[in-house]
């Protein structure tokens, strides 16, 4: 394929964890104009989080009896029958391919001495088909890899980098090119595009207890809410099982579900299991099942702790050290040992199952803008992620969605077929907002367990509230996270009965007929 069959569309890619990065190299492939504006440094983000790696059916899965169809059916389950058939189809059947194309990208996943991938278990999986890179280390490896080729690129004059540019504004005109509003160095500039794609990351900055790094500031979903396009599934905000307790060790981080696929369990104070009294499936129960049970354990005044210790004495001294070394460093910077004791973990926000609601090949409510990553909503993840999903999902469809930008005529954009789409009425008063108070209000009413009553409460103090922050730039990512959050709260308090993630305390059981129901939220008038 050469630049001329596609013409010469200026493309433009909003955030550079791994989806953006793949979209960047995927357009240098197309020969297409291209800049990825990225609001850190190239490849800061979640994606250099990502610990326990990357799902996918490959040659030696199929040899050793996986297949395509199952991981197509362990992932609509764990999503609690909520995502997407055709789209997980296409995530599933898109791996294989996603995995070659990476290793040309010099990725180096993990290999045992004969050249064989090792495939790890992670919990609701079938079978093992997690491929990880450096042990417990697979986002960093990945993005490390891909910024390498990103730069070479780079330097071979393919595409531009602007880095440390927060993009405040896309305003789109019709189907004249978009101008990009971004801040850099304090400066305001802006430049057009004819397509641009978001992928911006995650939200996890909108609570207090997150495994996701600080700049998780929900800016794809706030400028794409602005910019008049559909968001969808926000109610359902996955809940990591077993980040190291941050009140007693703020630095210690995740415990990779990889863990738990090794065999370590969960117990409480007393040294009790309690997962296997709630699920068949014990410690490897979908991610939403074991966080309610920590929740849960918490709620009825006991501690919980991660006992990785028979996984040591099964497979030798020093096997935990091997297989999940950056952990273990970080563990052990912290006073902490998993082979030596348990760990105590609490559950803490992880990932945004919906996002910027998008077709199969990133295509946006609105003409011109696409989204890919953890930003949008390709609907693959249903009411709750499949541990190790995310990395898979955001490179195939940011791969697909650069041919889209580069191919589209002028006007395309995904069908709403699927979708009860409401209106975000526009706040009425303007008490200020804070950060850490809208931090307080998430971890209080948009957590684990959600009422109705709290709902409703949230719901009344988001709308009479204006953000306020010091800074145009804290101002824009705490705008972001205000847009988000009311997102969230109207979306929970609209589905009254609980699926996957969304948990209503208060719901008479689950409403099959309701459960199929997709809700997407567009902004009722411009909105700041
Ligand atoms: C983990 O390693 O437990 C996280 C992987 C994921 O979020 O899928």
């Amino acid at each position: 394929m050469n630049q001329a069959a596609f013409g010469p569309k200026k493309l433009v890619i909003i955030g550079s964890g791994v989806a953006g990065l793949c979209a960047a190299l995927e357009a240098t492939r197309l020969g297409a104009p291209v800049r990825l504006l990225t609001k850190l440094n190239l490849g800061d983000g979640n994606s250099t989080c990502a610990q326990g790696g990357l799902s996918a059916v490959i040659a030696q899965g199929l040899a050793a009896g996986d297949s395509v169809a199952s991981h197509v059916t362990d992932t609509l389950r764990a999503g609690a029958w909520h995502g997407g058939e055709m789209a997980v189809q296409e995530l599933c059947s898109s791996a294989a391919d996603l995995v070659d194309t990476l290793e040309e990208y010099a990725v180096q996943f993990d290999k045992d001495s004969s050249g064989n991938y090792q495939l790890g278990l992670e919990a609701a999986h079938s079978a093992h088909r997690i491929l990880h890179a450096g042990g417990d280390a697979t986002g960093a490896g990945l993005v490390a890899a891909l910024k390498q080729a990103v730069r070479s690129a780079q330097q071979a004059g393919q595409l531009e980098i602007v880095e440390n540019a927060l993009v405040t504004d896309l305003e789109f005109n019709g189907s004249a090119p978009c101008t990009v509003h971004y801040l850099q160095a304090e400066e305001s500039q802006q430049l057009a595009a004819d397509a641009v794609l978001l992928a911006t990351g995650g939200l996890g900055s909108l609570y207090e207890a997150s495994t996701n790094p600080h700049g998780a500031t929900a800016d794809g979903i706030g400028l794409a809410a602005r910019a008049g396009a559909v968001i969808s599934d926000m109610e359902f905000i996955q809940f990591h099982p077993t980040l190291v307790d941050p009140q007693l060790y703020p630095e210690a981080g995740m415990i990779s579900e990889a863990v738990r696929g090794e065999g370590a369990v969960l117990i409480n104070e007393l040294g009790q299991r309690f997962m296997a009294e709630i699920d068949e499936r014990a410690e490897l129960a979908p991610r939403d099942v074991v966080a309610r049970a920590i929740h849960a354990q918490y709620q009825a005044g006991h501690q919980v702790l991660i006992d990785a210790r028979a996984v040591e004495s099964r497979n030798g001294a020093g096997f935990l050290a091997r297989r999940f070394p950056s952990i273990t460093a970080r563990l052990e910077a912290c006073g902490l040992d998993m082979a030596l004791a348990p760990i105590p973990v609490v559950a803490a926000q992880h990932y945004a199952m919906g996002g910027i609601h998008t077709d199969a090949n990133g295509r946006t409510s609105v003409p011109g803008l696409y989204a890919a990553g953890e930003c949008a909503n390709t609907t693959v993840h249903g009411a709750n992620r499949l541990a190790s999903n995310s990395l898979l999902e955001a490179m195939v469809f940011a791969r697909k969605a650069v041919h889209a930008m580069a191919t589209d005529a002028p006007g395309q954009s995904c069908t709403l077929d699927d979708l009860v789409v409401n209106q975000l009425p526009a706040p009425e008063t303007q008490a200020p907002l804070e950060l850490p108070q809208l931090k307080v209000l998430a971890n209080k009413h948009l957590g684990v367990y959600r009422t109705g009553s709290g709902l409703e409460e949230l719901v009344a103090v988001l709308d009479s509230s204006t953000p306020v922050a010091q800074g145009e730039r804290e101002l824009a990512e705490l705008g972001n996270l205000y847009t988000c959050a009311r997102m969230i709260a109207y979306a929970a308090r609209q589905r009254t009965k609980s699926l996957g993630a969304h948990h209503r305390v208060d719901a008479d059981g689950e409403g099959a007929a309701e459960n199929n129901v997709r809700y997407g939220w567009v902004l009722e008038a411009a909105q700041p």
